[in-house]
């Protein structure tokens, strides 16, 4: 399968037409951005990094029984997804706090929750992704009650999933972003990508991150943490 046009660049992926309706090719680029993308750069080899890693993690979900957009990896940055319309929501799961729910609420990071939480961001890129509970977004026809209950249903579950694999690997999932679409026939699926870029990861031991608040913090040794990450989980899976 060939990519056809470009249909869309994003911050970190572009997405390609094909001759199927149905699919896309999304190919991993080695941009970051943070904060909306006021800052930008480079991680070298992130790409590459990412498209493999969302790949071993979609597919381990989808034997756990997670719908995915997942289909095939063509090369190491380039996979063909199913197509699908983006529910505009940003669905954070957090077992640890930290980032913007340790700033919001006044709470240390690194305290660890009794069970895990959910929350919504309206995916706006000039409203700066605002925080959004179920009910806003079903007054704003983002998605139906039945679809806000199959993405927590399946929010949770993944979330089960990636901590148990993630503890095997000697790494502590701290809190990640996903989001979900619709396939032609409104099947919900979960799409884009999950990957340091969307995850917080911490090492078990050292409690040293693994993922891209070494970017957003200006922490040094990006490169590095991505690749460690990478080799945990070819090692574990
Ligand atoms: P936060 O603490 O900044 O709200 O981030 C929560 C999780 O979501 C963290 O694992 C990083 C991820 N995330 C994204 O994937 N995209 C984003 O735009 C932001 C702000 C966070």
């Amino acid at each position: 399968m060939e990519k056809r046009e470009q249909l869309y660049e994003g911050k970190a992926k572009k997405v390609y037409a094909t001759d199927d309706p149905e699919l896309l090719i999304v190919s991993y680029k080695d941009d970051a951005t943070a904060f909306n993308g006021q800052k930008r750069g480079t991680i070298v080899g992130k790409g590459v990094i990412n498209n493999r890693m969302s790949n071993m993690l979609m597919q381990m979900l989808e034997k756990a029984g997670i719908p995915t957009h997942y289909v095939e990896e063509i090369n190491e940055r380039d996979t063909i997804v199913k197509k699908v319309s983006i529910v505009p929501l940003e669905v954070i799961i957090r077992n640890i706090a930290a980032g913007s729910f340790s700033k919001r609420y006044g709470v240390e990071e690194g305290v660890v929750f009794d069970t895990p939480t959910i929350e919504f961001s309206y995916k706006s890129d000039a409203l700066d992704d605002p925080l959004m509970n179920s009910y806003h977004a079903i007054a704003m026809k983002l998605a139906t009650p039945e679809e806000i209950e199959t993405i927590k249903k399946y929010a949770f579950a993944v979330n089960e999933q990636l901590k148990a694999f993630w503890k095997e690997a000697g790494v502590t999932l701290v809190d990640f972003k996903l989001e979900f679409g619709r396939l032609s026939d409104g099947t919900i699926v979960l799409a884009d990508e999950i990957s340091p870029d969307t995850c917080r990861f911490w090492d078990s031991e050292t409690g040293e991150k693994l993922d891209k608040d070494r970017f957003r913090r200006d922490m040094g040794g990006v490169e590095d943490a991505y690749a460690e990450i990478m080799k945990r989980l070819s090692e574990h899976l």
